[in-house]
């Protein structure tokens, strides 16, 4: 019965996994087209403990908008709470990160691909700043999240 009950733990605990294809996530983002990916079930806030890659990073115009695109690699929605991806930017590597979109989870299958546009923010600073994708899975059998990060530059309007 132990063995049975450390077994569905273990089960549930590989269930529900998101990739952020674009921008594209920090490191790497392979073995995408089957859930289950290890690049995408990464629990460990606010960035999956994926260290910045500054240098990597796409521009952003401040004031226009951006197609965020997100992979559900695993899915494990329930009907009786359901989940939800936000989508959150802060500028540096300090401080709290605000919320720019949300998609509720509405149950599809593994693999679907989500997007959503953001309107860009100006920039306070220097303009680096990190776009977070959290999967909240909402799920008791679950990770309550799932984090990826990309480094965006943001460019101020002309
Ligand atoms: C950006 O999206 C918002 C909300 O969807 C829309 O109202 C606005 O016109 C768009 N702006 C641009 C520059 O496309
Ligand atoms: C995002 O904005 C583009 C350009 O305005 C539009 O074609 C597209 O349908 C929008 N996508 C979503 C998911 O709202």
């Amino acid at each position: 019965m132990k063995t049975v009950a450390v077994f569905l733990m273990c089960l549930a605990g590989t269930w529900a996994h998101m990739c952020m294809i674009s921008p594209p996530q920090r490191g790497s983002m392979m073995g995408i087209n089957k859930a289950g990916a290890d690049d995408c079930a990464l629990v460990t806030g606010p960035c999956g403990g994926r260290m910045p890659m500054p240098h990597t990073g796409i521009a952003l115009m401040a004031g226009e908008n951006f197609t965020v695109t997100l992979q559900k690699n695993l899915d494990h929605w329930t009907s009786s709470s359901p989940g939800m991806f936000t989508i959150n930017m802060r500028e540096g590597e300090e401080g709290e990160f605000k919320q720019l979109a949300m998609i509720k989870d509405m149950g599809e299958p593994s693999l679907t691909l989500y997007s959503t546009n953001i309107t860009v923010p100006h920039p306070m600073g220097h303009g680096m700043a990190t776009l977070q994708a959290v999967y909240v899975t909402k799920n008791p059998q679950a990770p309550a999240m799932f984090y990826e990060c990309a480094d965006v530059h943001i460019m101020p309007r002309p």
